[in-house]
C-alpha cells in the first residue's frame, strides 16, 4: 500500500504530456489541458475552460484567475519577473 507522503512524492516526478505550463514575462501562468486545481484549503476550484490563466501579480479582482490587471502596473519595458 502506498502512503500519502509517498503518493505525493511520485506525483510530484510525473509529467502529464497533455498539460502544458506557459510562463508569460510579467504576466499569468498559462495552463493548457485538464489540471486539478485547488484553493489553500483544498476544496477544488472548477473551470470548463481548457486553457486558464493563473494571475501571479496577485493583484486580480477575480483570483486565481488573471484578470488583465498585471497589463497596468507594469509600464513597458520595466524589469521582467
Ligand atoms: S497576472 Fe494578470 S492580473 Fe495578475
Amino acid at each position: 500500500m502506498t502512503g500519502s507522503r509517498e503518493r505525493d512524492r511520485e506525483d510530484a516526478t510525473m509529467t502529464d504530456p497533455e498539460v502544458q505550463l506557459v510562463v508569460c514575462p510579467d504576466g499569468p501562468l498559462l495552463v493548457r489541458g485538464a489540471i486539478d486545481l485547488r484553493d489553500d484549503e483544498g476544496n477544488p476550484i472548477v473551470s470548463r475552460r481548457r486553457t486558464v490563466a493563473l494571475c501571479r501579480c496577485g493583484n486580480s479582482a477575480i483570483k486565481p484567475w488573471c484578470d488583465g490587471t498585471h497589463k497596468l502596473l507594469r509600464p513597458h519595458g520595466g524589469p521582467a519577473s
